[in-house]
Formats: structure tokens, sequence, C-alpha cells
């Protein structure tokens, strides 16, 4: 159970990459911070690390995917104030004619049911709390199809209306939901993920881009987005490096 005192952010996916980053930032920021993901080991040092640096954190192995997990979860967290719900990735780079049925599946089930479990969970926590804030880690891949993209995009642009949705139902309540939409972001894991740990053809995807985004620079974004005043909603945010100007129009030296 939290303290009571601080205000609470729940992130998913806080073992790695942009949600990581974003649990040290809302940390720095005041924020006592509950970090979730598959691998415990991970979220458990990053626990120590922002408890090191005089924060408040709490490490929760949880799969987003996993219902009646996500509901056990939402019973025992306590106090929630903000929930990120980053948890995600790409699976494959295949056409629509190529892919596996089962990627598309698997893309669905943590980028999409992945952010409604954790929403339906913790939305009477977030209505508690009398200001609460549901953000959701979508992509540029939300708002526009590539080629090779097929079953991501698909994915986020569901991710995308779970936010425009929520944002009408929730009006007249002192619930704010942010979407935050980056374009490439060179982070730990997601293109080694989406090449099933293709070192090789994972790094191609960055070959040549001088600046791609950092982790760093997303989790900055979305604790600008969180800490804005109460009745200020930053409905949908796209952040791109300048290197890129489109999903496949990307200079490279
Ligand atoms: N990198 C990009 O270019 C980019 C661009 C736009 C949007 N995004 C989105 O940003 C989010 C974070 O991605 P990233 O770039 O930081 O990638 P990452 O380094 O691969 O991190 C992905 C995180 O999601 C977690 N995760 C995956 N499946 C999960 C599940 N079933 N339950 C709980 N946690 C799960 C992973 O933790 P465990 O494996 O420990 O569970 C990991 O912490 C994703 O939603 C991604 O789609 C990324």
């Amino acid at each position: 159970m939290g303290s009571g005192q601080q205000k609470v952010a729940v992130v998913t996916g806080a073992s790695s990459g942009i949600g990581a980053a974003t649990a040290r930032h809302l940390a720095d920021e005041g924020f006592e911070v509950v970090l979730t993901a598959r691998r415990t080991e991970r979220i458990e040092e990053l626990a120590k690390e922002i408890e090191a640096k005089g924060g408040v954190a709490r490490a929760v192995t949880l799969d987003v995917t996993d219902r009646a997990a996500v509901d056990a979860f939402a019973g025992s967290v306590g106090r929630v104030d903000v929930l990120i719900n980053n948890a995600g990735g790409a699976f494959g780079a295949e056409s629509v004619e190529r892919g596996d049925p089962a990627d598309w599946l698997a893309m669905y089930q943590v980028n999409v049911l992945g952010v409604l479990h954790m929403t339906q969970a913790l939305l009477p926590g977030l209505r508690e709390s009398g200001d609460g804030t549901v953000l959701i880690l979508s992509s540029t891949a939300a708002l526009a199809a590539y080629e090779g993209g097929g079953g991501y995009v698909a994915a986020k642009h569901a991710a995308h209306t779970i936010a425009a949705t929520l944002r009408l139902e929730l009006v007249g309540e002192p619930i704010r939901v942010i979407e935050i939409a980056p374009g490439m972001v060179k982070s730990e894991g997601f293109a080694v993920t989406r090449f099933r740990g293709d070192e090789a053809k994972a790094a191609a995807v960055y070959q040549g881009v001088s600046h791609p985004l950092t982790a760093e620079d997303i989790a900055e974004t979305v604790t600008w987005a969180v800490t804005r005043p109460s009745h200020v909603n930053i409905d949908l945010l796209v952040v791109r490096p300048r290197a890129q100007a489109s999903n496949y129009k990307v200079h490279r030296d």
C-alpha cells in the first residue's frame, strides 16, 4: 500500500526503455512510482536505484494481458493518481499478405487489451483520487500506416481510439486522458523485440539517422504532460526526431 500522502504513478512496462526512463523522471518529480512489468529482477533493480536517490518506488510483477492479475494488482495497489499505459511493442515487420495472425493477436493483446485491462481496473482509484490522469503511449503508427507495419499500426490505431473514446466518456469527471505518440525512438528493446532478437536487423532501423529520439526524450515529454495544471489536458502529442518527417520519410546520412 502507498503512504497515502505522495501522489502515486503506476507505470506499465517499467523494466526497459521509455517506461523505465519515465519512472525515473516521475520519481524525480516527487511521485511515488509503482513499477510494473513481467521481468521482476529489472523492476526490482530500478526500484532500488530510485530509492537510493531518495525517491519512493515499488516493484510489482505484472503481465498486462492477464486480466485476473491486473484485477488483483488494482485491488492491492492503494492510492493511484496517474496511470502510464506504456507496455507494448511490435512483433514482426511482414507485409499484410505475409503477416502471422499469431503476431497480430499478440500485438492486440498487449497494445490494446493491456491498456483496456489496466484502465478499467484502475479507473475507480483514479476517480477516487479526485484528480486522475490516464496516459497512453501510442505511436505515430497510431495515426498513419506504413509498409510492413500492418499489425502494429492496427493495434496502435486501436490504442489511439481508446484514448479518444475515453476522453469523450469521462468529460465532466476529474480525470485527464493524454495520448503521447512517439516516432522513431532508439530504445533498449523496441527494435530487438520487433525483429525477434536479431540485433543486426534492429540496428538497421536506426542506421544513418544522426539523432533518433531517446527514451529520455519521451520520458521528459510524458512527465511534462502529466505535471501540467489539472485543468490542462494534453490530448495528443506527436513527437518525432528532426530527421523523421513521416513514418517512412527518414533522413539518413
Ligand atoms: N521505440 C519506439 O520507436 C517507439 C515508438 C512509438 C511508440 N513506442 C511504444 O512505446 C512503448 C515502450 O516501448 P519501448 O520503445 O520503451 O520498448 P522496450 O524497451 O521494448 O520496452 C517495452 C516494455 O513493455 C513491457 N511489456 C511488454 N509486454 C508486456 C506485458 N505483456 N505485460 C507487461 N509489460 C510488458 C516490457 O517489459 P517486460 O518484458 O519486462 O514485461 C518493457 O518494459 C510501447 O508501447 C511501444 O509500442 C515505441
